[in-house]
């Protein structure tokens, strides 16, 4: 079981997603809990403002410290529990992260809005994450895109843990193509391989499309490290391939 703390001045969007499909599921059966904090319910001030403007000037408003310092110490949580906040100048977050976070009990995740955090709001976190160079109006989604990236590696929440076997950055590839029924669809046919019952066969050829894939789209994720030799020379039979094309 691992709880999920989220600091959001908009929880509902945190909560409507994590309540429906296979996180809600995880939710409902215990596996995973989502806690929403709204840093507004911490201001001290009459008018309960969380944002301020920019010392220095300059466009939009900046979160104020005071009511995330106080909603953070709100919190109970156990001394080593990741605090992650989540901005665009942060390390890009990713699958490896994820298994790695999969082993805590808690997790906290601050999301921002407006121009962002007041910098001293930093120093509650231990990790700073971005989900991708591009801008959002808010953490929410990317609160809740580590929230679904780890609690699907909590066991019991996906129907078959080997469904998490085969994935994209599992063994530092991509996923290769996947078919299903009808055999023929206008012409375009699933590869016979899939449907001669030769598991072996099936298993090869299902690595070497993710080998392909991956030398496709993304040939910096792949590191000789996890390959085999036969998965070593099979590259540079693709790779010659290519050359001659
Ligand atoms: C409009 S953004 C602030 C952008 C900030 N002024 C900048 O230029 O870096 C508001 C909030 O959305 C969240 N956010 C936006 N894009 C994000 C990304 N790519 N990764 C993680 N968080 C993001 C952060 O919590 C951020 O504080």
């Amino acid at each position: 079981m691992i709880t999920f703390h989220v600091l959001s001045l908009f929880p509902e969007l945190i909560e409507q997603y994590c309540k429906t499909s296979i996180i809600g599921r995880g939710a409902k059966n215990s596996l995973i809990k989502i806690k929403t904090v709204n840093p507004r319910d911490f201001c001290q001030d009459n008018y309960r403002r969380v944002d301020d403007k920019p010392y220095g000037g300059g466009a939009g408003m900046v979160l104020k410290p005071e009511p995330y310092f106080l909603a953070i110490e709100s919190l109970q949580l156990p001394p080593i529990t990741p605090i992650i906040i989540l901005s665009p100048q942060g390390q890009v977050y990713h699958q490896a992260k994820a298994r790695q976070l999969a082993n805590f009990t808690d997790i906290v995740l601050i999301a921002g809005h407006y121009e962002g955090f007041d910098d001293r709001i930093k120093t509650l976190a231990n990790y700073e994450f971005s989900i991708g160079d591009y801008i959002l109006t808010g953490g929410e989604l990317p609160a809740l895109v580590i929230i679904d990236s780890i609690a699907r590696l909590i066991p019991g929440v996906l129907g078959k843990a080997s469904s998490l076997e085969n994935e994209s950055f599992n063994q530092d590839l991509l996923e290769g193509p996947q078919y299903t029924r009808p055999p023929s669809y206008r012409g375009l046919n699933v590869p016979p391989v899939l449907l001669s019952g030769n598991h072996a066969q099936i298993a090869l050829w299902r690595k070497q499309q993710a080998i392909r894939q991956t030398l496709k789209y993304r040939s910096d994720l792949l590191s000789s490290n996890n390959l085999s030799k036969s998965e070593l020379n099979y590259i540079e039979e693709v790779k010659k391939e290519t050359e001659h094309k």
